[in-house]
């Protein structure tokens, strides 16, 4: 059992791109931590240089076991982490389709219901034997717009909205995230606006463009009175063929594409890890990243030696399971794809 009172060695890992033969200090290293996305049908994960809030190897792609049940994922992603020579201390970032509080799933729109109230932080760090930091899949894809794509440096109400099989948002007020803000979940025609605007709902009901725009209009519309934002950031996969749809809307909020598209989401999972192994037991721990939360008991808490560690997080396991569960398995590595595709 590793003591989560102590923190853990930091390995600084140099961006090859940075690194010049016999020139190693050319450049201060930069800071790494590893990022993973779950989705419905691929978790995705890489190492991220978060200097430059790029991925430091290519992705490695693994088909989500279906059905989707806590311990089939958990398998996948320890098995994923497992598949890249990264350095026993870093700490991985773990982004999940749901309502995230203190590490916790509350919420499975479009995952298996088993889900809901399943400590998610502690079983992917005892399955891993990494400190991982989970956090709703829009807050991640924010997290990184806000970082290192088409949100830095704006104040305000910035809004990133993630059109997929549903619709996520992560909102921050003057660079800071209000988590968990579920926005796809407004009602619109006596439903989730998800279902009704989704890029799903778009395929499910073959909508030409300027159909879908109509739905996009009125959702954005609705948002748009609701949260006076200074920018909208529209992402998800979808996000890559903006030219069809975003000119289409009139809003009085500019209305902009994601720069980071598919890696958005490892890349802010990442960010947030970094951030919260280097605040261990700050605000910026599990579903709670960039926001002081003082109602939290996961708080900053001292041990009986006085160090720092994070309440309410069980240690990381590397006994025999841990290892059994990090290691290669060789069925699901069969599916895994090394993915320079950038598909999703
Ligand atoms: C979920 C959100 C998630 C979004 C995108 C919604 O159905 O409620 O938590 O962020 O889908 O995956």
């Amino acid at each position: 059992m590793v003591d989560r009172g102590r923190r853990p060695v930091r390995q600084p890992v140099i961006c090859p791109a940075h690194r010049r033969p016999g020139d190693a200090r050319s450049k201060p290293p930069h800071s790494a931590a590893f990022g993973i996305d779950i989705g419905g049908s691929g978790i995705k994960g890489a190492p991220v240089d978060l200097g430059d809030g790029v991925l430091a190897a290519d992705r490695l792609r693994i088909p989500t076991p279906q059905p989707s049940v806590p311990e089939a994922v958990a398998d996948t992603v320890a098995d994923l982490v497992g598949s890249f020579d990264i350095a026993a201390g870093m700490p991985v970032g773990v982004t999940f389709p749901a309502v995230i509080r203190d590490g916790i799933a509350h919420t499975a729109a479009n995952v298996d219901p088993s889900w809901i109230g399943t400590d998610v932080d502690t079983l992917l760090t005892e399955r891993t034997g990494h400190d991982v930091f989970v956090v709703n899949d829009a807050d991640a894809a924010g997290i990184a717009e806000m970082e290192f794509g088409a949100g830095r440096k704006r104040r305000g109400v910035v809004i990133v909205a993630t059109l997929g099989t549903g619709v996520g948002s992560a909102m921050f007020v003057d660079g800071t995230l209000v988590p968990n803000s579920e926005l796809g979940h407004v009602l619109l025609h006596g439903d989730s606006a998800e279902t009704y605007m989704a890029e799903s709902a778009r395929e499910r009901e073959g909508l030409d463009w300027q159909a879908w725009a109509g739905r996009l209009q009125e959702y954005f519309s609705h948002i748009e009175f609701l949260f006076s934002p200074t920018l909208i950031i529209v992402g998800g996969g979808i996000s890559k063929q903006h030219k069809k749809f975003l000119p289409l809307l009139d809003l009085k909020t500019p209305i902009v594409p994601a720069k980071l598209r598919n890696e958005a989401g490892i890349i802010g999972a990442a960010t947030l890890a970094r951030r919260a192994e280097d605040e261990i037991g700050g605000p910026a721990a599990s579903g709670r990243a960039g926001t002081p939360d003082t109602t939290s008991d996961k708080s900053t808490t001292k041990d009986k030696d006085g160090t720092k560690s994070k309440k309410g997080k069980k240690s990381k396991k590397k006994d025999k399971d841990g290892k059994k569960a990090t290691k290669k398995d060789k069925d699901s590595k069969e599916s895994a794809t090394k993915d320079t595709s950038k598909k999703t």
